[in-house]
């Protein structure tokens, strides 16, 4: 046998393991290149026949072609295996598996809070009241002073208050130094509502409010306070109670028992406390209201005298109520909430609940 026809016995054999070593249509496409391209391997040594003696020439001429089918089978049959792997490759790589249960989508919707403060601004707002707002960080005068409450009075005491360094309200100082604090309630909306407008006035006042107080099942050290005030003539004490019970029964069903029990409170007289049976036990006694049957929803009363004399108004011509409810409390309470807390760790386990 010629040496050519074993160089190119060769290149069949280095050739087709070059095709099946590729590893990519681009690999395959280079070693077809390197192998039948016009300066490929397989022409330079076709190149070389022309110096054969002429028996040789069949010979190698046969050989070449065999070689060059060969050459081409493989780099076919190269090209067919790849597409498949590449095919089976995206297939697994993008491949859906039908059977998964769904990811859904949690729309988002108001707090709890919210919503409840809302309710309780709706339903007086049925009764036409308008919804007036004060600011958060706010003076002594308002807070306390210009709501009866003697210099002496014990939620003055910086344990009770946080007192800040001015009105920006974000420096926290010692008692009893600064005219400013976080307001302890909603109450002085009903100053500042006094003082700009003459009565009639029928007000509703949501907003936060702030305490020294440790979070616990039933405390915050901030939370929110919905005021009300109504001044005019001929309101009486009868007037005070019909309002509520209609709250009480709008926000927590006709069938609540609502009674109002003596208390005090510095900027009204007399002042009460409002209860609804308890939502749990229907009066019975139970843990949740601890056994009295009642849960206690609000203060309330007469405006003080010395209130309306202080802002100018006549309390010989006038009257009026207001009361105060923490719409977290009216939460707990309307959905036995056995702790406050759940309404701020934003737990959307809780939360999407309501
Ligand atoms: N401000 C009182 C508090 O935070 C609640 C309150 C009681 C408000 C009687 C009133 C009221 O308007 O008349 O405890």
């Amino acid at each position: 046998m010629s040496d050519i026809v074993e160089e190119l016995d060769a290149l069949r054999v280095t050739g087709l393991e070059r095709i099946e070593a590729a590893r990519d249509p681009e690999e395959l496409e280079a070693v077809r290149v390197s192998l039948l391209g016009k300066k490929g391997s397989l022409i330079t040594l076709l190149r070389s026949v022309g110096g054969l003696a002429p028996e040789e020439r069949p010979a190698a001429g046969r050989t070449s072609n065999e070689v060059r089918q060969a050459i081409e089978a493989g780099l076919e049959a190269r090209r067919k295996a790849l597409e498949s792997a590449e095919l089976t490759q995206r297939l697994t790589a993008e491949a859906v598996d039908v059977t998964l249960p769904g990811r859904g989508r949690v729309p988002g919707h108001r707090h709890l809070i919210s919503q409840i403060v809302d309710e309780i601004v709706d339903v007086f707002i049925g009764l036409g009241d308008q919804v007036a707002e004060g600011p958060e960080a706010e003076l002594d005068y308002y807070n306390f002073t210009a709501l009866n409450h003697p210099p002496d009075h014990p939620a003055r005491s910086g344990q009770d208050t946080f007192y800040v360094e001015d009105l920006s309200g974000d420096v926290a100082v010692v008692a009893g130094e600064s005219d400013v604090m976080l307001r302890t309630h909603t109450s002085p909306v009903q100053v500042r509502v006094m003082e700009a407008q003459e009565p009639p006035i029928y007000v509703l006042a949501p907003g936060r409010v702030y305490r020294r107080d440790v979070a616990d099942p039933s405390h915050l050290p901030q939370f929110t306070q919905v005021e009300g005030l109504v001044v005019d003539r001929g309101i009486t004490f009868g007037d005070l109670k019909g309002t509520l019970e209609h709250f009480c029964h709008v926000m927590f069903g006709a069938d609540r028992e609502v009674r109002l029990r003596p208390h005090f409170f510095p900027f009204t007289e007399p002042s009460a406390e409002v209860d609804v049976s308890c939502i749990i036990c229907d009066g019975e006694g139970c843990r949740f209201c601890g056994g009295v049957g009642w849960l206690e929803i609000l203060g309330c009363g007469m405006v003080d005298p010395n209130v309306f004399r202080l802002l100018g108004i006549d309390p010989e011509e006038y009257t009026g109520f207001a009361f105060g409810m923490g719409a977290e409390r009216i939460a707990a309470l309307k959905y036995g909430l056995s702790d406050i807390r759940l309404l701020l760790e934003g737990d959307m386990r809780f939360l999407r609940q309501f």
